[in-house]
C-alpha cells in the first residue's frame, strides 16, 4: 500500500484496534493504538516480543507528549531542540497517562518520541492520540528500513503497511532517560555529542546491568542479542577467510578481501550517516547468502558511529 491518499485508512484501521506498519525517518515502525489494551497485546505477540520490553509511544508534538509524560527542564530542552526526530525520551509518566500499562509494561516511566517523518506524522495528526511504534520487525531480528523487510518478517500478522520507500536514518532513535543525570540508554540516529552540546553537560552512563537497583531494567529492551542475523557475525575484521561474506566501510582493502562470497560497503567513501542508512538492509542481504559468517570491517566510533558499532556489536553476540 503506497502512502499517499493512504494515510486516512491508516489512522481509522488504528482507532479500530488494528496493527499497522508505516514508516518513521529511523525505521519502520509497527503502530497500533496506545490506549487500547488488547490492540497492544496483539502488537506483542505479532512481534514475538516479550512482555517485560516496553513500548515507545510516538505523537505528533510536545503538547500532545506532555499529556502523556512529565517534563522536567531538562527534558523540555531536549524536546525544543530535536523533535520532531530521532530521540526518545525515558520519562515519568503523567498522572492521567492514557496509556496502558501494558504499553509501559508497568513501569512508572514512558518512552516518548516525536517522529520526523511526513507520513508518521500524518498519521499521528489523523489518529489524534498516542501511537505506540516499535520497531516492526520479529523480536530479536535487525529492524526494517523498508516496507519489504516489515513484509518478510510481519505477512500475516499484522493489518496493514504503509509503505514510505527507505527510511532516511537507518538506525533506531537514541534513547535518553532524564533522571536526576540525564543518561543514555541507547545510542541511535542523534549523536550523542549533539545532545550533550544542547545539554551542556555529558550523558551518563547507563549502569553494566542496566539495573535500577529495584530490579527493573533501566532499558529493558537493549537485551544483548537483540539485533542479530541468523549467520554469526564477525567485528574488526582484518582479513577475509574463504566462505565468509564482508560488510566493508571505507576502502576495502583487507587481506582476502578477493575470497569473500559477498561483499557489500556500508560507505565506500566513509561517510556514518550512509553507513547507518545501509546497515540493516546489509545485514539482512549478508544474512541471506549461506555464508559461513558475516566478517565486520571497523567503523569509526564518533557521532553515528557509536550506534553503528553498538548494533554490530549486538548482531555479533548471537541469538540467545
Ligand atoms: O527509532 C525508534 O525508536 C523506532 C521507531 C519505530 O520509532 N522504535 C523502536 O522501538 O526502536 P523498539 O520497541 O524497537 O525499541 C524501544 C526501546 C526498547 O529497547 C525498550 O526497552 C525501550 O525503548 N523502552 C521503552 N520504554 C522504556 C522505559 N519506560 N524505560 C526504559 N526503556 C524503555
Ligand atoms: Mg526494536
Amino acid at each position: 500500500m503506497s502512502a499517499a491518499g493512504n494515510i486516512a485508512r491508516a489512522a481509522e484501521s488504528i482507532r479500530e484496534g488494528k496493527l499497522v506498519a508505516f514508516p518513521t525517518e529511523t525505521v519502520y515502525g509497527l503502530g497500533a493504538d496506545a490506549a487500547n489494551a488488547p490492540a497492544i497485546a496483539r502488537l506483542y505477540e505479532a512481534k514475538g516480543r516479550p512482555f517485560f520490553n516496553p513500548l515507545i509511544a510516538t505523537v505528533g508534538d510536545i503538547a500532545a507528549a506532555m499529556k502523556i509524560a512529565r517534563f522536567d527542564a531538562t527534558a523540555t530542552r531536549l524536546a525544543k531542540a530535536f523533535w520532531p526526530g530521532p530521540l526518545t525520551l525515558v520519562l515519568p509518566k503523567a498522572r492521567d497517562c492514557a496509556v496502558a500499562d501494558l504499553a509501559t509494561a508497568g513501569l512508572d516511566t514512558i518512552a516518548v518520541r516525536v517522529p520526523a517523518h511526513p507520513v508518521a506524522c500524518a498519521i499521528l495528526r489523523a489518529f489524534g492520540g498516542p501511537v505506540v511504534a516499535p520497531s516492526a520487525n520479529l523480536s530479536g531480528h535487525v529492524s526494517p528500513t523498508t516496507a519489504a523487510h516489515v513484509q518478510s518478517d510481519l505477512a500475516g500478522r499484522i493489518d496493514l503497511i504503509v509503505d514510505g520507500g527507505a527510511v532516511t536514518v537507518g538506525v533506531e532513535s537514541t534513547i535518553v532517560g532524564c533522571f536526576d543525570a540525564p543518561m543514555l540508554l541507547r545510542p541511535g540516529g542523534l549523536p550523542r555529542d549533539e545532545i550533550e552540546r544542547v545539554l551542556g553537560r555529558q550523558l551518563a552512563r547507563p549502569p553494566e546491568d542496566t539495573d535500577n537497583g529495584a530490579g527493573q531494567p533501566l532499558a529493558p529492551g537493549m537485551l544483548a542479542s537483540h539485533y542479530a542475523p541468523r549467520t554469526p557475525v564477525r567485528l574488526n575484521a582484518e582479513r577475509i577467510e574463504s566462505g565468509e561474506a564482508l560488510l566493508a566501510f571505507g576502502p576495502a582493502s583487507l587481506a582476502g578481501v578477493g575470497k569473500a562470497s559477498a561483499v557489500l560497503n556500508l560507505s565506500a567513501r566513509g561517510d556514518l550517516a550512509e553507513a547507518a542508512a545501509n546497515l540493516f538492509s546489509y545485514l539482512r542481504a549478508l544474512d541471506g547468502k549461506g555464508a559461513r559468517t558475516i566478517a565486520v570491517m571497523p567503523v569509526p566510533h564518533h557521532g553515528l558511529g557509536e550506534a553503528i558499532n553498538d548494533r554490530l556489536r549486538r548482531a555479533a553476540m548471537g541469538r540467545e
